[in-house]
């Protein structure tokens, strides 16, 4: 598998931009061929779309699972909102400057058909830590399996990916009033190291008992890339994952949610609560040089 957006397994950068466009009805390709071919070094971009703005170009383009984001409504009253973008624009690098410069071009160039709708600055946290203190992303994929979990492995979208985006808001300070045991066992492992927590001592409503789940007879595995991001009054995460499956993430999101036959809810929604949410997909290399003009 060659074909597909590299950008999508660079890892470690410090810095992010995360671009959420809406469109209007689309009927031909989109704006922005110059800026695909004239790549800036050391800064890494993986684009992705909504079905509306795929089928307005070529309904061929279109891979079978994608569909807007819709709404969750769990327990609790627990919601997960639907906010769906068409364009979707992830740029990172080391530096910032050039991450800023980047989203400016790409803004300037979908002008005339897509408007700036969510804009979203992630940053690498300490040793890429969420802002709650705790490592996110220990037990995602590594090396080679990335690919497999991320990317569609045969037929016409081969190389393509499912995307789903959700801006998340913390209560911080609700957060880190309670004592490290206790924020242990909201997120199912330890602070500092990262360690799960062994089967005694792991609640049924921790973030990793709700995640680590099985559908159909397999673990539900998918690629997380997200960032912390916002400020000191609006501090949350950018998730940000890619799957070979968009079926997944509902999977997921619904077992965070309570919408499942246990009932349980993830401890983790009553210290943040996720404002926007899409699903998009991220096309291969020959896909996307058929999407811009
Ligand atoms: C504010 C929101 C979230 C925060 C702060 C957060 C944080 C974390 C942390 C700290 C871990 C444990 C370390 C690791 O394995 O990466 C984790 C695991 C995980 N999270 Fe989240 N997460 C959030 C939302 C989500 C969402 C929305 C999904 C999926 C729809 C998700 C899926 C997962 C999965 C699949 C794992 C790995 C479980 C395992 O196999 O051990 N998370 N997350």
């Amino acid at each position: 598998m060659t074909n597909h957006q590299a950008a999508i397994f660079e890892e470690s950068h410090a810095h992010h931009l995360y671009l959420e466009f809406e469109t209007p009805v689309i009927t031909g390709a989109l704006p922005g061929a110059e800026l695909l071919a004239t790549p800036v070094s050391r800064v890494h971009e993986t684009l992705a779309f909504s079905g509306k703005v795929l089928d307005g170009i070529d309904h061929r383009l279109v891979p079978p699972e994608l569909k807007p984001f819709e709404a969750i409504v769990g327990r609790d009253e627990l919601v997960a909102p639907a906010t769906q973008g068409d364009v979707f624009v992830w740029i990172q690098s080391n530096q910032r400057d050039e991450v800023f410069a980047r989203g400016l071009a790409w803004t300037q160039a979908l002008d005339s058909v897509a408007q700036l709708k969510q804009e979203e600055h992630g940053f690498l946290f300490r040793d890429s830590r969420d802002l709650t203190g705790f490592i996110d992303g220990t037990s995602n994929p590594k090396d080679d399996e990335r690919l497999e979990v991320a990317l569609i492995d045969s037929g016409s979208h081969e190389g393509g990916s499912y995307v789903m985006t959700q801006r998340w808001l913390h209560d911080l300070a609700a957060f880190h009033a309670q004592a490290i045991e206790k924020q242990e066992r909201v997120i199912g492992r330890t602070k500092k190291s990262s360690i799960e927590l062994d089967e005694e001592h792991m609640p049924p409503d921790s973030h990793v008992s709700r995640t680590e789940i099985e559908r159909e007879g397999s673990e539900v595995e998918i690629y997380r890339r997200s960032t912390p991001t916002g400020g000191l009054t609006d501090a949350g995460l950018f998730f940000l994952a890619f799957s070979a499956e968009l079926r997944r993430f509902n999977w997921i999101l619904e077992s965070m949610l309570g919408k499942t036959e246990d009932n349980v809810r993830d401890q983790l929604l009553t210290f943040t609560k996720p404002v926007t949410g899409s699903f998009y997909f991220a096309p291969n290399m020959l896909a996307l040089n058929h999407i811009f003009a």
